[in-house]
This record gives C-alpha cells, sequence and structure tokens, in this order.
C-alpha cells in the first residue's frame, strides 16, 4: 500500500512537469494499443539504456500491462527467454518503488532476423500485428514505436523495412514513430545524406533524434531558469556576463571502445551534440511560446549565429596510454580532450566567449555550466580579489544550482568573503527520484512530443560549425597534445581559458551538502 502511494505521488510530479511542455499540434492519438519494438535487442545500448528505461516507466504506470507489447529485433538467434535473461540483470530493482520484473519480461516478445531481410520485418509485423488484434484495437489506433539501438550505418536499410513491412498501415489516427540515435553522420555531408535516406521515408514529425543531454533535469530546467526568473532575464548579455563554460569531463578512458572511438574523436562524441545542445539552450532568444517548434526555431537561429572556429580558439589533447589500446592505430591524432571557445554573433553576446570543454581520463566526473559575470565596476569591497560571481548549473553527479556571490564574513570583522546560495537538489528535493534521460525521452516519443529532440535543420547547423575544425584535425593540421590520464588535460586549455577572459576563483571550494 505504502509504495503504491509513492507510485502515485511520482506520477502525479510527472503530469505537473509535462502540463507545461506543449499544446498539441496535430490531432494524433496518444493512447490505444501500442507496440514498443528495440531494434538491436541483443545489444549494449539496448541492455544498458532502453530496456532499463521501459522498465522505469512500467513501474511507474506510464506502460499499462493491458494495451502495451514491447518487441525486440535483432540478428542473434535467440528465444524470448533468452533475450529476458540477459536483460533481467540490468533492470534496476531495489528503488522505493515497488517492483515486479517479471511481470515487466511477460510484456516482451523476440523475433530475430536480419537487418535487411524481408521474412525478418514480415515476421516482425507479424508478431505486432498479432498482439494489436488480440487487443481488439480499434482500427487507425494502433501506435508503433521503433527504437533503432543499432549503429547508424544500417538506419537507411532498417528504416526501408520498417517503411516497407511494418507500418502502421491504418494509420488514421494511430500512428508510426521512430527513435535514432547519435552519431548521426561524421560531418555535414555524410549527416545530410543520413537525414535525406530516412527524410524519403518518414516525415519529420514521425522522427526523433535523440540526445540524451536533452533529457537530463537540469538540461530541461534551462528554459525555465531563463525565461520564468526576472533575475536572469536582465543579466543575461555581454553587459554583465564575462564568459560561459559548459564542461563535461569523465575519469575513466575510452576503456573498450577505442577502436569506435578513434573514428570519431572527443569533437563528435561529446562536444557537437551534447555540450552543443547546452549551448543553444544557454543562449538562445526568449522561444514566442514553449511549443517545440517555437522552441527548435530558436535554437536553430543561434546556431547560425555562430562564428567560424579558428585554429587560435582550440586546445586538443590526448591521453597518455590512449594508444596502447590494441585497436587504436599507433599514429593516431584522434583527440580525447578539446577546448573549444565559440562566438555568437549577435546583439546579446558579440564578445562574450563560450567555452566548450570536454575530456575524457580526467581528474574528476562532472558536467556544468558555469556562468562568470564581469567584475563590479567601482569596487568599494575588493570583491576582485575574493573571485567572481558565478551562476553555476550543476548536471551531474550532485545536481545543483548555485550562485557564487561575495558576502560579509560573519563575525565582528568587516571582511568581504566568497559564498553561496545552493540549491542542490538531493537536499532540496529529498524523496524525489530524479528520472533518468532514456527514461523520459521515451515517454515524450509515446506522448509526440519533439521539444527534446534534435530537428533536422538544428543538426544541419551543428555540423556546419564543427565540419571544418574535424576536417582540419583529421587532415593533421591540428595536433592533440599529450596529457597524463587522470590529470586536468593539458596545460595548454588552462592557458586558452585565461586568455579568453576566465578568472579562476582561488580558495573557494564548492561542496555539494550530504544528508
Ligand atoms: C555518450 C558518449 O554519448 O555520452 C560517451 O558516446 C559518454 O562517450 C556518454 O561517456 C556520457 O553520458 P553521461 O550521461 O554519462 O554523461
Amino acid at each position: 500500500m505504502a509504495a503504491n502511494g509513492e507510485w502515485h505521488c511520482e506520477k502525479r510530479a510527472f503530469s505537473k512537469i509535462e502540463s507545461f511542455s506543449q499544446e498539441k499540434e496535430n490531432n494524433v492519438t496518444e493512447t490505444g494499443c501500442l507496440s514498443i519494438i528495440v531494434l538491436g535487442a541483443s545489444g549494449d545500448l539496448a541492455k544498458k539504456k532502453t530496456f532499463p528505461a521501459l522498465f522505469n516507466l512500467y513501474q511507474q504506470g506510464f506502460l499499462q500491462l493491458n494495451d502495451v507489447h514491447i518487441f525486440g529485433y535483432s540478428r542473434t538467434k535467440l528465444f524470448d527467454d533468452e533475450l529476458k535473461e540477459r536483460i533481467r540483470g540490468y533492470l534496476p530493482v531495489g528503488n522505493k518503488v515497488s517492483c515486479n520484473v517479471s511481470e515487466f519480461l511477460q510484456l516482451i516478445k523476440y523475433v530475430s532476423g536480419a537487418y535487411d531481410s524481408r521474412e525478418g520485418f514480415q515476421e516482425l509485423d507479424k508478431a505486432i500485428s498479432e498482439h494489436e488484434t488480440s487487443k481488439k484495437s480499434t482500427q487507425g489506433t494502433c501506435r508503433r514505436l521503433f527504437y533503432l539501438a543499432l549503429p547508424p550505418s544500417v538506419y537507411p536499410q532498417v528504416c526501408k523495412m520498417i517503411k516497407a513491412y511494418c507500418t502502421n498501415q491504418s494509420d488514421v489516427g494511430g500512428w508510426t514513430r521512430v527513435v535514432v540515435e547519435k552519431p548521426f553522420g561524421k560531418d555535414l555531408a555524410s549527416a545530410e545524406e543520413l537525414s535525406s535516406q530516412i527524410g524519403e521515408l518518414f516525415d519529420e514529425p514521425q522522427i526523433y533524434r535523440i540526445d540524451h543531454y536533452l533529457g537530463k533535469e537540469l538540461v530541461q530546467n534551462l528554459l525555465v531558469l531563463r525565461f520564468a526568473n526576472r533575475f536572469f532575464l536582465p543579466l543575461w548579455n555581454r553587459d554583465n556576463i564575462a564568459n560561459v563554460q559548459i564542461v563535461f569531463r569523465e575519469d575513466f578512458g575510452t576503456e573498450g571502445r577505442g577502436g569506435y572511438f578513434d573514428q570519431y574523436g572527443i569533437i563528435r562524441d561529446i562536444i557537437q551534440n551534447h555540450l552543443l545542445q547546452v549551448f543553444c539552450l544557454v543562449a538562445m532568444e526568449k522561444p514566442v511560446s514553449t511549443k517545440p517548434e517555437h522552441i527548435r526555431d530558436e535554437k536553430v537561429k543561434v546556431l547560425q549565429s555562430v562564428n567560424p572556429i579558428v585554429d587560435e580558439d582550440v586546445v586538443l589533447g590526448q591521453y597518455r596510454g590512449y594508444r596502447d589500446d590494441p585497436t587504436v592505430p599507433d599514429d593516431s591524432n584522434t583527440p580525447t580532450f578539446a577546448t573549444v571557445i565559440l562566438h555568437i554573433h549577435n546583439e546579446r553576446w558579440e564578445g562574450v566567449p563560450f567555452i566548450l570543454k570536454a575530456g575524457k581520463a580526467l581528474n574528476s566526473r562532472k558536467a556544468e555550466i558555469r556562468v562568470q559575470f564581469k567584475d563590479v565596476p567601482g569596487d568599494i569591497f575588493k570583491c576582485s580579489k575574493q573571485g567572481r560571481n558565478e551562476l553555476v548549473i550543476r548536471l551531474q553527479p550532485s545536481e545543483a544550482i548555485y550562485m557564487k556571490l561575495t558576502v560579509k564574513q560573519p563575525g565582528l570583522e568587516m571582511a568581504a568573503t566568497q559564498s553561496e546560495l545552493d540549491l542542490s537538489y538531493r537536499q532540496r528535493y529529498q524523496g524525489i527520484v530524479i528520472p533518468e534521460a532514456y527514461e523520459r525521452l521515451i515517454l515524450d516519443t509515446i506522448k509526440g512530443d519533439q521539444q527534446h529532440f534534435v530537428r533536422r535543420d538544428e543538426l544541419k547547423a551543428a555540423w556546419e560549425i564543427f565540419t571544418p575544425l574535424v576536417q582540419r584535425i583529421e587532415s593533421g593540421n591540428l595536433q592533440a597534445i599529450e596529457y597524463e590520464a587522470g590529470s586536468r588535460g593539458p596545460d595548454e586549455a588552462d592557458q586558452l581559458l585565461e586568455k579568453a577572459g576566465y578568472v579562476q576563483t582561488h580558495g573557494y571550494i564548492w561542496i555539494p551538502p550530504t544528508l
């Protein structure tokens, strides 16, 4: 009973979050028989992310036993039970919500087949149709969600097969949606080719390009923070902000994915997508409304206002030991670390450096946005000695928003010191479980909300910014500097930050509160 109570609370909290998200632009049905088809079901992404996310949604009542069925499809020959056993170990049990793993696993049916096999996809369609018939679905209310947990090289082929053999034929009111994951191409030309191939088969409202950073709680908070608070409106511009950093750090290396990573590098793996999406939300203008298309229009505009990246604004690094991976070429110049400064050519941001920094095998793991304000004019308290005001949005771990500011040191003496206003989520929102990014994004797909997905023109604009740079790296014009694994990265990156005007505060450290 208690567990049920908690479950209902969570569901209510979720609906509140959803309530401002969007008005429906079209009248597609959001109820009725739902089939979720995970292609690449025996692979890593499906096991580690997709199925656990579906399980969490199931536990919280967002997938109804009576309406939903989940289909796994991949090349591996497996019986239903073998797939279920593979998945079982990855399902997050043990949190507060009561769970029934076996009940969830009952929802899953497995079909094996090649990604270019007509028979395989016909078999899959048969299984889905049987489910729809068994639920006595009214014609035209069936919903089919295809989740491609697959390498992008097979997307066009698989999309062709889905379109030819598995599309919801009685589509009036029902729908077919396709979820795809990065990498979307390796540069502008390949991304555009992929977009055209998929675009010939499905309309843009059917295509959900996932960037899982858009599903993170604090990333989703950015628009509310910026546009629902009077505090920030007048300050958010070149008159007050000195520089912005968007940082991703991992304290482990490429670990077994060296061969894959070497073809992409940190710019394609993290900066061109995850950090650039965050950048858009920090820098864009206020959208006309919270409708997904209005928001995405503004993201495209700010991307189109970014100046071409110059070599002087880039520092690349590669950690020592990266090339020891037998799948990485001995002469690889692939960066595992990069600092790239973007400049926006518009009225709000002219002259403000946006520093995007990402690295693997560093001395800590965190992702954050750091907005540094300019010095106080006519400073009578020697504030610059204490350090500048900063607004820090800690995306992970220890989600928080804190504001570094100068206050009087408590006591008899009149001394100024640096402190913070701290909204630490774990402390402020005790008992609320922050949803996993994938969980939220799959739910959005079911609801038909594309706000937190990358639109085709956004993707194009993102590649327009980074393609010349990745090409210069690949032709050897820009070299990665070696850094020690477990360090801060190359010293040159810190020097670049200083050159860009970032002033580091010494002697102050934010400590996430412990409960
Ligand atoms: C993925 C990258 O997109 O994001 C990985 O390919 C990276 O290299 C991961 O480790 C980081 O995601 P998160 O959610 O752990 O910050």
